[in-house]
């Protein structure tokens, strides 16, 4: 069973500058919640007990947003709705567990700063700029799983002028979603095929051992990419085409379409 789940928040949100100096883009909302806190409902939904917040020291709002303040909430104890919403961001928050990552050393490094509090063979990995709406992508990623007992990533077809946006994937068996390449941001010549991954990954463990080997890219960090091809090399990697709407919350144009799609 896969009950633990990452989610990695230590990015400084250069795209949404300044927008993002003082407010996280994870804690913008998205109708009465947080983006952060519908990437939360899609891991519970999924049967998930445990999610590590990974955090820098300049994000500490998102553990204030999530731990229980006393005082707000007997400011608000003769207005039950308020209470009730204070109360059940508190019950939320027992199941979260921080870490630090102490500088922006990419996502493959954000992920390693998790590996001490993962127990089982497989995790679930969210990046919170990826919204989903009408499905639990998690879930489908857990069924697949399931089924295969291999890592799986969540992929969606883009258009052919576009693949240089994205990870692109190639496929050992594409009837069977079976992957065997990652491209990040390809040109349309290079591209494997016109299937992005989005920010859904079930990894087995197996991929700490590449993480720690790998080196550090071009902009001096390290890339879970590059581990994943790696990891491909020796195990079984699986694409999920999954069913739902995909938001782009990382962009501030992105942002604003997918609070009116929300909203709807
Ligand atoms: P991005 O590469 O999209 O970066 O990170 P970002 O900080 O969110 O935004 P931009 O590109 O500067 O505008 C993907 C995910 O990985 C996390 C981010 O917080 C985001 O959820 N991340 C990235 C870390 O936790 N640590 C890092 O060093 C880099």
């Amino acid at each position: 069973m896969i009950k633990q789940a990452v989610i990695p928040l230590a990015g400084l949100g250069t795209r949404m500058l300044p927008l993002t100096k003082a407010l996280p883009k994870e804690l913008w909302p998205l109708g009465n919640k947080s983006i952060l806190e519908y990437i939360l409902d899609e891991c519970f939904d999924a049967g998930i007990t445990e999610v590590i917040f990974v955090i820098s020291k300049n994000k500490e709002v998102i553990k204030k947003y999530f731990l229980r303040d006393k005082q707000l909430e007997k400011a608000v104890k003769n207005k039950s709705n308020i209470l009730k919403t204070l109360l059940n961001l508190d019950k939320v928050s027992k199941k979260i567990k921080f870490v630090y990552q102490d500088k922006p050393k990419g996502l493959g490094h954000a992920v390693l700063c998790a590996q001490k509090l993962l127990k089982s063979k497989y995790f679930l990995l969210l990046l919170p700029d990826d919204v989903i709406k009408g499905s639990n992508c998690s879930k489908e990623l857990i069924a697949i799983n399931k089924k295969k007992n291999s890592s799986v990533i969540a992929l969606r077809k883009v258009k052919k002028n576009d693949v240089k946006r994205y990870g692109i994937v190639g496929f050992a068996n594409k009837h069977k979603l079976k992957i065997n390449k990652m491209i990040e941001k390809p040109s349309i010549k290079l591209a494997p095929s016109k299937f992005a991954i989005i920010g859904r990954y079930l990894l087995n463990k197996s991929i700490f051992k590449l993480l720690k080997k790998q080196k550090t890219g071009k902009l001096g960090e390290i890339q879970i990419t590059d581990a994943i091809n790696n990891m491909i090399v020796d195990e079984n990697f699986y694409g999920c085409k999954f069913k739902g709407k995909y938001l782009d919350c990382g962009t501030t144009k992105g942002y604003i379409k997918s609070f009116i799609e929300m909203n709807k």
